[in-house]
């Protein structure tokens, strides 16, 4: 390590920029965001730097540098852009021992500037010592993504309750154990989903609930979006990422489940269409009894849980159970497949509303839809599960009024590497899925919209296109 990271308080102390453009702001702004007291000198200021001053935020020499300039500074920053007058800012500061930073130049720095990923007071530094800058940006663009944007209330959160902690847990290495659950388990997971309310209320049930020795786990109902592990959530990941237990289903996409825990149990109770091998009671019994033995788990549904995804059930039954629920959006199968094959679910010109159906009822036994009303003009129609029903579907939404020469997308697998997609008419739709043997996971997309497809055929004679032109 050829740098020593510290963290320096700055508030109310003296810091010097030399310099009036876009760098000297940029580093005036970052120690007015650590409280220092900020000096700018510099014959001419760019507009943004000029708003510091007028604001009354820096205090601005209209001047050249001079030496005498470093009394009482903390830090300087030289900023010049001019090389002769950066080195005269690092010389004097070296002579001084004001520790000095000139932007670009590592050779003339005593310290150089992390990429900063600031969620205060958590604060994360990344620094390649100066020698290539845009890679330090890279892996904080990354760090950015994994760390939530809450983490910083979750910190201030924690420290409310240190002193009611530390009375209540006096056992040192039990006390550990209780921070380390509130820091990564479910009540973090209230904090950073913004409910902080729920997880005061949550935290005091764990102070009172450890004193008696019981403990119950949460079930996080997650949707894992359509396949793709790319269309996961980051509060998905993150749950995956500290889960103990995961239950999952046939539709979730297996490189999901690479972000898993290595350690963590996984329950697989996937479904097909006409065979349950694990039933939902015996689902739900699994997930209660995980999370009365004080585990956290992750059912983790195709999609989002609260489409056609029996989350809502699961949910209840958790909740009558004593368990407690968060639910985790997903991105639908309807909205990855719509834009994987082109096709906008509305649009102003054609369909001003949009419905999603499941193609067949609870448990195979159909509710009947009503047919008058998916039918409508200017209406998109999504189904859920209707391969196995599309001629009937298809008949009855003719027989209601929609023109047997709507266009219809089909699209299987969606977001998959095998996915396919298909155009066809109301008319052909039975016939097609016959021929293509389209088979589930697919949706149907019926609709004016359905006609921008980017199906099989189209890409295609686009290729042939490319080729031949
Ligand atoms: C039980 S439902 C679950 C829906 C899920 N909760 C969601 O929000 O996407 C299963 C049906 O969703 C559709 N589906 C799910 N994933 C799909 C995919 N990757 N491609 C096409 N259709 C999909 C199919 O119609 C499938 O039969």
């Amino acid at each position: 390590m050829d740098q020593l990271p510290v963290w320096l308080t700055l508030r109310g102390r003296g810091v010097l920029v030399v310099g009036g453009g876009h760098a000297a702001t940029a580093k005036a702004r970052l120690a007015l965001a650590a409280g220092a007291q900020v000096t700018v000198v510099a014959p001419a200021l760019a507009a943004e730097a000029a708003e510091l001053a007028e604001l009354g935020q820096v205090r601005h020499f209209e001047r050249e540098f001079h030496a005498d300039d470093l009394t009482g500074q903390t830090l300087v920053y030289g900023a010049t852009g001019d090389d002769m007058h950066d080195a005269a800012v690092a010389d004097a500061a070296h002579a001084r021992g004001v520790l000095v930073n000139i932007v670009d130049k590592p050779a003339l720095s005593d310290f150089s500037m992390p990429a900063i990923v600031d969620r205060s007071p958590v604060v994360v530094g990344i620094s390649t010592g100066g020698a290539v800058p845009a890679l330090a940006v890279a892996v904080r663009q990354r760090i950015e993504a994994l760390l939530p944007a809450r983490l910083g209330k979750l910190a201030a959160f924690a420290e409310s309750f240190r002193s009611t902690i530390k009375a209540k847990v006096t056992d040192m290495p039990a006390r550990l154990r209780f921070w380390q659950r509130i820091v990564s388990g479910p009540i973090a997971e209230q904090v950073l989903s913004g409910r902080e309310d729920a997880a005061r209320a949550e935290l005091m049930r764990a102070l009172n609930s450890d004193a008696s020795g019981a403990s119950v786990g949460t079930v996080f109902l997650v949707g894992a979006g359509p396949g793709d592990p790319e269309l996961l959530t980051l509060r998905a990941v993150r749950l995956l990422q500290s889960a103990d237990v995961i239950v999952y289903d046939r539709l979730v996409g297996t490189g999901v489940l690479e972000y898993a825990r290595r350690d963590a149990e996984r329950v697989f109770v996937g479904k097909e269409p006409t065979r349950h091998p694990v039933s939902q009671q015996q689902i739900n019994d699994i997930l209660v009894d995980r999370a009365r033995g004080g585990l956290n788990v992750v059912r983790l549904k195709g999609g989002d849980p609260f489409i056609f995804g029996r989350g809502g059930e699961e949910a209840d039954h958790l909740r009558a159970a004593g368990v407690p629920v968060q639910v985790v959006p997903g991105i639908t199968a309807a909205l990855a497949c719509a834009a994987e094959a082109g096709v906008p679910l509305t649009h102003r010109d054609v369909a001003m509303e949009v419905t999603f159906v499941t193609g067949h009822g609870r448990d195979g036994n159909d509710n009947e839809p009503d047919w008058r009303a998916l039918a409508r003009a200017r209406h998109t129609l999504v189904v859920y599960m209707g391969v196995g029903h599309a001629a009937e579907i298809a008949g009855k939404l003719t027989e209601h009024g929609l023109a047997a020469s709507t266009p219809v997308a089909v699209i299987q697998n969606g977001t998959q590497p095998n996915q396919r997609v298909v155009g066809s008419t109301l008319g052909a739709l039975g016939e097609l899925v016959v021929a293509q043997k389209i088979e589930n996971p697919a949706l149907l997309i019926v609709g004016e919209v359905a006609r921008a497809a980017q199906t099989e055929a189209v890409v295609a004679q686009n290729i042939l296109r490319a080729v031949a032109g």
